[in-house]
């Protein structure tokens, strides 16, 4: 894989996380539903992976969520026990990040920054986790070598991302971000041809040191129908995004032409 071309790259909004308007732990703010639909899924995978099926005790190690936005995922790792640290390019972001942590009484070191150059040592991390990010980044070869670079031998990469596929189209662009009718995200929120096919990742983790672990798909949580009649009521206004995702959240699933979570081991 190549870095993104600068016209498909230049289609995406990544500015939309400066937007005063996007305030992250805002139950009226489409990036709400982060926290409240996509979020839970994660920290339920992520438990079971980390400390049940392979032991690990989180205290005290350190994380780097890349992307980090305001600090949802973040939060969820500081309450388990690791130390962390969120980067994200976006200055509100960052800010919004640490006036909330600030607020939650948890202790997470928060820096401006972007994946393709993390301001770390050689081998002194160890978990990265970069949750909906990939498929916004300009230069994903650079960031999964960065990955690779800054997290120690043994160290986990944990991730989730968005398949580049015709449901994927139907359903992340079409339904959530064109479509009137049902649109709920902003309209260059993701860019298909920056979603990433998990035969593309497997082979950059393979190149950088990482091995592979088969991902687990994720998809809504109850049939489209009733997802396409709460998106309808969310785009008109009945529903708030915190209502929303109280209704229709990320589930595990053996479908993976959607969105997958996985994991890879740095060697
Ligand atoms: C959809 S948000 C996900 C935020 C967070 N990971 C979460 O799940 O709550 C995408 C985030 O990626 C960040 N981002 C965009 N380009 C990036 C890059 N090159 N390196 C790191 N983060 C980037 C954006 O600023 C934004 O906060």
């Amino acid at each position: 894989m190549k870095k993104t071309p600068y016209n498909i790259y230049q289609c995406i909004d990544n500015d939309l996380y400066n937007d005063k308007k996007n305030q992250w732990w805002q139950a009226d703010s489409p990036l709400y539903l982060i926290s409240s639909s996509f979020n839970p899924a994660r920290i339920s995978y992520l438990r079971k992976k980390l400390i049940t099926e392979l032991n690990i005790n989180p205290q005290g190690k350190l994380a780097l969520d890349i992307g980090c936005g305001g600090g949802f995922l973040c939060e969820e790792l500081a309450r388990v026990g690791f130390s962390v640290t969120g980067i994200d390019p976006s200055e509100q972001s960052i800010q919004i990040a640490t006036n909330h942590s600030n607020i939650s009484g948890l202790q997470i070191n928060y820096i401006i920054g972007t994946g393709e150059a993390l301001p770390y040592d050689n081998s002194s991390i160890d978990f990265v986790f970069c949750c909906d990010v990939l498929e916004h980044v300009r230069d994903l070869p650079k960031v999964i070598s960065e990955i690779s670079r800054v997290l120690k031998p043994g160290g986990l990469f944990f991730y989730d991302t968005i398949n580049r596929t015709w449901l994927s189209q139907l359903i992340a662009i079409n339904i959530l971000q064109v479509w009137q009718s049902w649109a709920i995200a902003p309209p260059n929120l993701h860019v298909w041809k920056m979603f990433i096919k998990p035969k593309e990742l497997r082979l950059l983790l393979e190149e950088n040191n990482l091995e592979w672990k088969d991902p687990i798909g994720l998809m809504p949580n109850t049939a489209f129908p009733f997802v396409l009649h709460n998106l309808r009521k969310r785009s008109k206004g009945e529903l708030s995004y915190k209502d929303f995702g109280e209704k229709i959240w990320m589930k595990e699933s053996k479908v993976t032409s959607l969105m997958y979570i996985g994991f890879a081991i740095k060697h």
